[in-house]
């Protein structure tokens, strides 16, 4: 999604903002731009195609103040006019995340001021707002403060002018932005990874910041234009940057890396025999011994991952549980629980419908708060009472793998650390056992791979796919129908088995494949007599079962045999082969497996 880098050095800050923006990539963008203050003049390069293409562009442009910006459409379609950033009367250029929600009055009113609007979107509305006060004589900061004052929406911004190259404003409310502290020059970054070849040490915006940066220094001022101070802190994340190795993509890549990654997460929570509440922070455990319920508020795949976490905490903790989508949950009129413990799950931290239901809850006075994230120094991480870090490392394909299979892991863990307080655990060990052996367990499901990537060969031509599952493995069939639709484009649904003589069973015929998860646990059979109705409608079958499942291949059924049941964890396995069949079917129809098309890394508007 869109991202933002901004630079005021003695230096060229081109090759800053040009690497910044490289760095950003990964979130998905259509379209990225820049602009410089070269000879009192502003300089902006656009370009609909990749940075690398900005960086053709760029060459021989200098400046020592920039702003630069990836676009992920809203208001607009993807082309060079509507990329950012935007300028008012060759003074004033802005570059903007988010949306601004009454663009359209404020457009009006600017028109009818005479303002000339040369793109479709909302934010060269700020450009123009600023260029109006400015030119009454404001200052930059003050002209930028009481254009905030009109905004109503999300935004963070990155201000320059030509006239002035020695100030640089930015601000934030409700997008993530962070100050980038250097010697003698400084940054911002609506992402700490665009600026780590130039500084580790940041500072994280809080909601309704401003922050006027020079060369020397920087000052930050609240909502209410008060200065304030906020803390400089020192990024642990890596500058390293991520390599694809021998691997064709980053979401293979990422597939291949699940069990590492899942030994990482597990390392510091399940080195002993028992399991500690201390694990999800310091005040864990009066805070967990205190709830009687959970809410799980998410997106996509993490939606997913709550969805499977809703079986294990009620059977295994007898802790009731609801898991909603953060974008409804965010706009509805629900009842509280104050006493459950609202646990935002997320890879990346900051999902802005994610962000707004976890202020939404807090609204409605709940007090205790979990954030399970893949990003240390996330805003949603920042924003929670307790948390837990997943560590699966960078995730920069599109379609979330390991990020998803960690997020299970910690969701289990907080399953045992709820049933053990609540004195519901019975086999303890046998439990962290099995957590210990699933890096192994991992490992030979993606031995699957060349049979996966044969069996992908058959879906290449199709339109449409449904995916089955039963009771714990429901959820992994609707995060099969997801990866599968999101990267190959192929149209899949996922339903309940249970649901398909309800409705779906009209759509089956031969040129409907049907993916089915069949682990050897207390639903199978029942699934099973859902599969025969697949059959006997002419539906192609396609069964991912576990070893010691009784089915047979025959015309029409083909078996993808799991090495082995993992029990509770059994999900876990169950995910890897629909993620390679995902990957695979891509592969054949030649889509941008990393970047698929209209979507984006983090999705940081509504
Ligand atoms: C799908 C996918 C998305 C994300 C969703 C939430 O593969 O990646 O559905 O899961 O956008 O993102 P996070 O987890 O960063 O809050």
């Amino acid at each position: 999604m869109c991202g933002i880098v901004g630079a005021i050095a003695e230096r060229n800050v081109v090759p800053i903002l040009l690497e910044g923006l490289q760095r950003l990539e990964y979130r998905g963008y259509d379209s990225a731009g820049l602009v410089v203050v070269e000879n009192a003049r502003l300089k902006r390069l656009r370009s609909t195609g990749r940075v690398a293409e900005l960086m053709q562009i760029s060459k021989g442009t200098e400046g020592n103040i920039g702003i630069a910006h990836t676009r992920w459409a809203t208001h607009g379609i993807p082309s060079e006019r509507n990329a950012h950033p935007h300028i008012s009367r060759d003074l004033i250029a802005v570059v903007h995340n988010g949306i601004i929600e009454n663009y359209e009055s404020l457009r009006d009113g600017l028109v009818k001021a005479g303002y000339e609007f040369t793109s479709d979107t909302d934010t060269e509305v700020i450009a123009h707002l600023v260029h109006s006060h400015y030119a009454k004589g404001m200052t930059l900061l003050k002209a930028v403060q009481a254009t905030l004052k009109e905004l109503v929406g999300a935004y963070a911004i990155g201000v320059i002018a030509a006239d002035n190259p020695d100030r640089l404003i930015s601000a934030r409310r409700g997008s993530p932005l962070l100050l980038g502290v250097g010697i003698g020059e400084n940054f911002v970054a609506s992402d700490v990874s665009a600026l780590l070849p130039v500084t580790n040490r940041v500072v994280y915006l809080e909601e309704g910041d401003l922050v006027e940066l020079d060369r020397q220094g920087y000052r930050i001022y609240d909502a209410e234009g008060n200065e304030v101070a906020r803390p400089v802190q020192t990024s642990e994340i890596s500058n390293e940057s991520v390599q694809l190795g021998n691997y064709r993509h980053y979401m293979q890549k990422e597939i291949h890396e699940q069990p590492e990654a899942i030994a990482n997460t597990l390392e510091t929570a399940c080195n002993s025999h028992s399991i500690m509440p201390g694990i999800f922070g310091a005040e864990a455990e009066s805070c967990l011994s205190r709830i009687d319920g959970i809410l799980i508020l998410a997106c996509g795949t993490s939606y997913h991952a709550g969805l499977v976490a809703r079986y294990w905490l009620e059977e295994i903790s007898g802790l009731h549980c609801t898991v909603e989508i953060a974008s409804e949950y965010r706009y509805r009129k629900s009842v509280p629980n104050p006493n459950a413990l609202v646990v935002v799950l997320s890879q990346s931290g900051e999902t802005a419908d994610t962000q707004a239901a976890l202020s939404h809850a807090k609204s409605l006075g709940h007090v205790h708060t979990l954030a399970i994230c893949n990003v240390p120094e996330s805003a949603l991480v920042r924003q929670s009472k307790l948390r837990f870090l997943t560590r699966a490392g960078p995730e920069i394909g599109v379609a979330s793998t390991k990020a998803f299979t960690t997020q299970l892991v910690a969701l289990f863990l907080l399953t045992l650390v709820l049933a053990k307080q609540r004195n519901h655990l019975t086999a303890e060990s046998e439990h962290l056992h099995a957590l210990r052996h699933l890096p192994a367990a991992v490992q030979k499901v993606l031995d699957l791979e060349p049979k996966i990537a044969r069996l992908a060969e058959k879906f290449a031509s199709k339109h449409h796919a449904l995916f089955l599952g039963r009771g714990l493995h429901y959820p992994i069939a609707l995060e099969g129908a997801l990866k599968l639709k999101e990267i190959s484009y192929i149209h899949a649904e996922a339903y309940p088995a249970g649901e398909l003589k309800h409705g779906p069973l009209a759509l089956v015929d031969k040129d409907m494949p049907v993916i089915s998860v069949a682990p050897n646990d207390a639903l199978l059979e029942k699934l099973k007599s859902n599969l025969h109705e697949v059959r006997a409608r002419g539906g192609e079958l396609y069964v991912f079962a576990d070893a010691d499942t009784h089915m047979n291949e025959e015309e029409g059924v083909h078996i993808m045999r799991m090495p082995e049941h993992a029990g509770y964890l059994s999900p876990i396995l169950h995910t890897i082969p629909l993620q390679l069949l995902a990957y695979y079917v891509a592969l054949q129809k030649g889509t941008d497996v990393d970047k698929p098309r209209n979507l984006a890394k983090s999705v940081t508007v509504e």
